[in-house]
């Protein structure tokens, strides 16, 4: 019923701190992705090559990118929105883009400045472009379950935009529960969907943990046999444009669960701890997850 190995992508360093109102700074930074490195984890998304302005917490991703110390077990990807981004993060030394849009189309514009369908084209650039220069692609499609401006999304409308990613060449798509409102039987419906059309090794859940669901909802994704899930350190983070939104499923309290359960990750809770301890120093205030707030009361 279970799987026996399960994937996690760190996305803490991107989607935990574009959210956060404390800067961190670029050495801590480094330091910390370091740390993380050698947690046994296989990915890192270390930071993000938007606009600065949208999201200035991040303007240091190129000297992020330079500065980590690689190791060579580890895939370091960076989120990318367009031709631009592509070249900063090629420069800055990513070994993975990713690309990302929404299923529905005002998150998209609120996100992106642009329609659904104007995104297209610069998508299929970026991907075109990083694939040329060996990197791999994932694309994120937001939105997947709830839309905070639009309600719900259908599973025809994810597809659409999951359709186009893969045809522009993404080797997976990671399906993003961005503002954490789905309920397990969302997950199975829109998986339903998807698996009738992908193989479940291309499918990749991120799940955000507004209302506490997201430990739910990847039971359910188990179930239907996905084996990989995005998690961000100590429950860390958020998205700037989907007002309310809690950061994503903590790597802790996803560790706690797949260990407990008997599913290796290969990836060191302990170390895992230490690095959420450390950013919590950082930011000065404590993070969500719950197995992390335990672990600090002992
Ligand atoms: P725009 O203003 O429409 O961009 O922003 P533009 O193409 O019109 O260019 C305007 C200016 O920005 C130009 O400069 C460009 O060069 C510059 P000027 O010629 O005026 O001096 N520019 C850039 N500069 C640096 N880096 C770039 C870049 N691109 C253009 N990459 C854009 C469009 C996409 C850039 C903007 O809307 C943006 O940065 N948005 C990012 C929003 C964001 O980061 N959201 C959070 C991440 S998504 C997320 O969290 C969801 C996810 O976790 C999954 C889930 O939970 O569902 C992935
Ligand atoms: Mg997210």
């Amino acid at each position: 019923r279970w799987p026996e190995v399960v994937q996690i992508k760190e996305v803490g360093p991107r989607d935990g701190l574009q959210n956060e109102k404390n800067r961190v700074s670029t050495a801590d930074k480094v330091a910390w992705i370091n740390m993380l490195s050698e947690s046994g984890v296989k990915e890192i998304e270390f930071s993000s090559f938007v606009h600065p302005k949208w999201v200035p917490q991040l303007s240091d991703a190129h000297e992020v990118g330079r500065r980590i110390k690689r190791n060579p077990k580890v895939r370091y990807s960076a989120l990318v929105p367009n031709r631009k981004g592509l070249e900063l993060a090629l420069g800055a030394g990513i070994d993975g883009a990713s690309v990302f849009m929404s299923a529905s189309e005002t998150h998209n514009l609120k996100n992106i400045n642009k329609s659904i369908d104007n995104t297209y084209p610069v998508l299929e650039e970026v991907i075109g472009e990083a694939k040329k220069a060996g990197k791999h692609v994932t694309g994120y499609v937001s939105t997947v379950f709830d839309c905070p401006y639009e309600g719900k999304i259908s599973p025809e409308e994810v597809i659409r935009v999951c359709d186009q990613l893969m045809e522009f060449g993404v080797d997976d798509l990671s399906l993003g529960d961005t503002i954490g409102t789905a309920v397990p039987s969302q997950v199975e419906a829109l998986l339903e969907a998807v698996l009738r059309r992908y193989p479940k090794e291309k499918i990749i859940m991120h799940f955000h943990d507004t209302r506490g669901m997201a430990i739910a909802n990847i039971l359910s994704s188990m179930e239907y046999g996905i084996t990989r899930f995005d998690s961000s350190i100590g429950g860390l983070g958020g998205c700037p444009y989907a007002p309310g939104a809690a950061g994503n499923v903590a790597t802790n309290d996803i560790l706690y669960l797949l260990h407990g359960m008997g599913i290796e990750t290969g990836i060191d809770e302990k170390k895992v701890q230490e690095a959420a301890f450390f950013i919590q120093n950082k930011l000065g205030k404590s993070l969500p997850s719950k197995s992390l707030a335990y672990a600090a009361a002992q």
